[in-house]
């Protein structure tokens, strides 16, 4: 187990090798940011967008809450896709959750855990459209593994539905959207899911599915 105090001189190790291997490092990343992509991911501790992609600082923006929702009246997320769309113009916006994921477990249970309830409404929401196939699978952690597929495509849309996007997509070819599932068990990202810049409205509704 790790102290704090303990981050706090591995920081300063990390600081020294940084300058020691490149050392305009921190010249250039304190004068500007210019990353072409926006995570959307979960807040778990196991899925950190750097170290899972193997990007350094100042290439991925990242905004995570509990299992990579898409609210659209989260003001959070909406400040964070503004900017990353109208002011970083970043190219890609990425979904990903992850298989394993504690929210979407949750989320198919019924207890009452708390104000996270709310939260996992919208979970349940994915659940309740894909009713069918998800109980449709023969064990509990092919219905998880499925929802967690499901909850990223319908977050996907969700994304592509908000007037900042429509409003990108009727000047520009990008950003483009894509869903992803990471692996916790063996460190995989399978790519599932992707709505390209310039999809209307119209066509968003006859989506097709997974
Ligand atoms: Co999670």
């Amino acid at each position: 187990m790790r102290t704090y105090d303990k981050l706090l001189a591995d920081n300063k190790k990390w600081a020294e090798e940084q300058k020691l291997t490149h050392p305009d490092f921190f010249k250039q990343l304190a004068q500007q940011q210019t990353p072409q992509f926006l995570w959307i991911g979960c807040s778990d501790s196991r899925v950190s967008a750097d170290k899972i992609t193997n990007t350094q600082p100042g290439e991925i923006f990242v905004h995570r809450n509990i299992s990579n929702m898409v609210v659209n009246n989260d003001i959070n997320l909406l400040s964070v896709l503004q900017f990353a769309v109208e002011v970083l113009k970043v190219k890609h916006i990425i979904v990903c959750g992850h298989y394993g994921c504690g929210g979407i477990n949750a989320a198919m249970q019924n207890n009452s855990l708390g104000i996270i309830d709310y939260w996992l409404n919208g979970i349940k929401d994915v659940y309740r459209l894909h009713k069918a196939e998800i109980e449709n699978l023969p064990t509990e952690i092919e219905k998880q593994n499925r929802l967690t597929e499901l909850n990223v495509q319908e977050q996907v849309l969700n994304l592509a539905k908000t007037n900042i996007i429509q409003k990108a997509w009727a000047n520009k070819n990008y950003p483009h959207l894509h869903g992803w599932v990471y692996g916790l068990s063996d460190g995989i990202i399978k790519p599932i899911y992707q709505i390209k810049a310039g999809t209307s409205p119209e066509a968003l509704y006859n989506y097709k599915n997974l």
